[in-house]
């Protein structure tokens, strides 16, 4: 494993590389921190955002920790635990002994947090674990004549953390909790997972809803009465409705098991029952695979750009199965 000190920066490994792992690549790499992934069995998709941001593409989990001190998991929720094992695989796999940090960034409820904690107690390398999650886009630079390596040039997300562990203890440590504003928000593994779980229930929540009832106006034709009154009465609540509902088509697929992990959160930590949103993961579930929308990628977009489309799309996408299962 890379040992690093003031001259040879903390390379920091992540799995993977889609539109949050590659913002945050590029945020990093602009500092100065080199970033390696490892691109084997991963989409041309995810190779060619790993190129364009300059990640160094290795073609083993070993590999990867061996060469970095640091892995962030930042890859779709149904997947954290399984990417979290990879990583004790490998170091079960090399001669090793030097500590790791483990950052895992994911959606995901506070129970699945600690049982993913309980999987590196099984490492043979000791894992500093640190539970994380992210509140807001992909890390971005504000215009293309800024200067990358300032903190200013960036449109950041908030990153709270949580647990015993904090990246300070490596030599750039604080430096690289500086650039990614890591902001520490308790001792606790799980608050970090469940404050995300708090927060994209709102959001998400909301899209979830904006897109049942749009769908359920454009099937009734009082779309643009329904967008007058909003305009009206609560335009704040159109310009989110409006913003959430078209950015939401490529990642329903992601936000299936988000809003059961929520789900969760709320029916073991809330106590609340599960129904609410194991029924919102279903609208996503039904934009992901009933249509068109579940075939749209991050800076590729063709269809659901517009409210109206996203409307249309899903009404005629609900209305051919229906006819289906009739
Ligand atoms: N994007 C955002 O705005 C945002 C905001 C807040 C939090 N986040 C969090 O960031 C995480 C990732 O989101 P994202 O937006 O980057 O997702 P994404 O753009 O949908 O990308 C997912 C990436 O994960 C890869 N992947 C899929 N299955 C994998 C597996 N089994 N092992 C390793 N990699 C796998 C995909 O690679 P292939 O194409 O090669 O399969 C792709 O590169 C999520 O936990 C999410 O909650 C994202």
């Amino acid at each position: 494993m890379a040992s690093s000190d003031q001259s040879t920066p903390t390379k920091v490994g992540i799995l993977s590389l889609g539109d949050m792992g590659a913002g945050i690549a590029r945020l990093l790499i602009a500092h100065g921190f080199p970033v390696a992934t490892n691109g084997q069995n991963r989409s041309e998709d995810t190779l060619e955002r790993a190129r364009n941001a300059k990640v160094e593409l290795l073609s083993s989990d070993l590999e990867l920790v061996q060469q970095c001190s640091v892995i962030f998991s930042v890859v779709p929720p149904r997947d954290a635990e399984a990417t979290a094992q990879r990583i004790v695989d490998a170091l079960s796999g090399g001669s090793h002994e030097e500590t790791i940090y483990y950052v895992d960034l994911n959606a995901v409820a506070p129970s699945t947090c600690k049982s993913i904690v309980s999987l590196f107690e099984k490492a043979r390398v000791p894992v500093k674990f640190i539970d994380a999650c992210i509140l807001g886009g992909p890390p971005s630079l504000k215009d293309s004549s800024s200067q990358e390596g300032t903190e200013a040039a960036w449109d950041q997300p908030s990153i709270p953390i949580s647990g015993p562990h904090s990246l300070s203890a490596l030599p750039d440590g604080e430096r690289l909790t500086s650039v990614l504003q890591l902001r520490s928000i308790s001792p606790e593994i799980g608050a970090a997972s469940g404050l995300k779980m708090c927060f994209a229930s709102l959001t998400k929540g909301f899209t979830a809803l904006v897109t049942q009832s749009f769908t359920t106006a454009h099937r009734l034709g009082v779309t643009d009465e329904l967008k007058r009154e909003l305009g009206i009465m609560v335009p704040a609540m159109l310009t989110r409705a409006e913003k959430g509902v078209v950015g939401m088509p490529p990642k329903a697929y992601r936000w299936v098991r988000e809003m059961e992990e929520i789900s969760k959160t709320f029916h073991e930590e809330g106590h609340w029952d599960r129904t609410v949103f194991e029924g919102i993961a279903g609208i996503y579930k039904a934009v992901a695979e009933d249509g068109v929308l579940g075939q749209e990628k991050i800076g590729k977009r063709k269809r659901g750009t517009s409210i109206d489309d996203v409307a249309a799309l899903m009404a005629e996408g609900l209305e051919r199965k229906k006819k289906k299962t009739e």
